[in-house]
């Protein structure tokens, strides 16, 4: 209900610096951030990765560092992606089965050093293991094939639970995958990991520096429309969140982030599930090249573009900018 001008100004409540913290709505601390990290192989090595300035691939012992960082900064959960070694890369992805794969020496490593004052999220999908760079097996006419393709996702998601990993992370965009994956995970007596789905996962032009991160982008030929998303729907992502809900996502995820602000507003309004958002690789390198050409501040144009997903309705924001955002929400 608004009245009328001069009773009613509205710039009355915005004309201080306490008044607007009074009146402010939505609230985004370093409780909010998920901060992605990709693992090389190796020990002490820093690879910075060029179309992702200030991101780097860390081998494991520089991730349990950046876990440590993270718990320190408030950070309640670090995301794993590997960057496998060229050799091990196979047209079937067996790396991502191997009990010592770079993801499994990550958690492992992780959990050893923090316990459980921070969650470790892993990623579920074949890419970074495959010779071909898709997230699933391919057939000869080089379709990627489901349900195939799900039965090795669900060795992957226990192999990830079993070395210690907190939340599972399928973003493969396969059919029926969180179903399979929770039974397999309840028969494995993982009953407390959780299942964070990426439910609504757009082929997207935003992706190009993280398939650079994990080194696939060499090796992708094609796209990957066959399985992700169409950015033109919205009814359908609504389907895809209703079956992962039902088939037994803890948590749901929209990815990219700003451009499907739409896609995390009816999330939310229609199903009473825990939302997040990925700030993914594409939208954090524009945030720099804005920043590098002057057209814009860094700290302020990551600031004002995570309160909007938390003005959107998401619980949580996966984001590169993750631990340099928390150092400026913790002053
Ligand atoms: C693939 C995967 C992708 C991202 C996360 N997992 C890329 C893709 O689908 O090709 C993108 C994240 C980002 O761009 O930051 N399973």
């Amino acid at each position: 209900m608004t009245g009328h001008f001069p009773n009613t100004r509205l710039r009355r409540t915005r004309s201080t610096g306490w008044s607007r913290t009074l009146h402010r709505e939505t609230l985004l601390t370093s409780a909010d951030l998920i901060w992605p990290l990709f693992v090389t192989a190796g020990k002490g090595v820093e690879e910075p990765i060029a179309t992702l300035p200030g991101v780097s691939r860390w081998s494991v012992d520089g991730i349990v560092a950046r876990a440590k960082e993270a718990a320190a900064l408030g950070i309640p959960v670090v995301a794993l992606f590997p960057n496998t070694p060229r050799e091990l890369r196979s047209d079937d992805g067996a790396e991502a089965h191997n009990p010592d794969n770079l993801m499994c020496q990550a958690i492992r490593a992780i959990k050893d050093a923090c316990g459980d004052s921070i969650g470790v999220l892993t990623d579920v999908a074949l890419d970074p293991y495959t010779s071909h760079g898709q997230d699933g097996l391919v057939n000869d006419a080089g379709y990627v094939v489901n349900d195939e393709t799900v039965a090795t996702l669900v060795d992957q998601a226990v192999n990830q639970a079993n070395a210690g990993a907190d939340i599972i992370a399928p973003s493969d965009m396969m059919d029926g995958r969180i179903g399979a994956i929770r039974m397999a995970l309840e028969m494995n007596g993982h009953h407390n990991v959780q299942i964070m789905s990426y439910a609504a996962k757009y082929a997207s032009a935003f992706y190009g520096p993280f398939r650079d991160a994990v080194g696939s982008s060499g090796l992708l030929k094609g796209d990957k429309k066959a399985y992700q998303m169409d950015p033109a729907n919205a009814d359908e992502a609504m389907r895809e969140v209703a079956l992962d809900i039902a088939e037994g996502a803890d948590s749901v995820m929209v990815k990219p982030g700003l451009a499907y602000l739409d896609i995390i507003y009816r999330v939310k309004q229609r199903f009473d599930v825990p939302v997040f958002a990925y700030q993914v690789s594409g939208e954090y390198a524009m945030i720099e090249a804005a920043h590098a050409a002057g057209i814009g501040d860094r700290d302020a144009l990551a600031l004002e573009k995570l309160i909007a997903f938390k003005r959107a309705g998401c619980s949580g924001i996966l984001t590169y900018h993750a631990a340099h955002v928390a150092r400026l929400l913790n002053g």
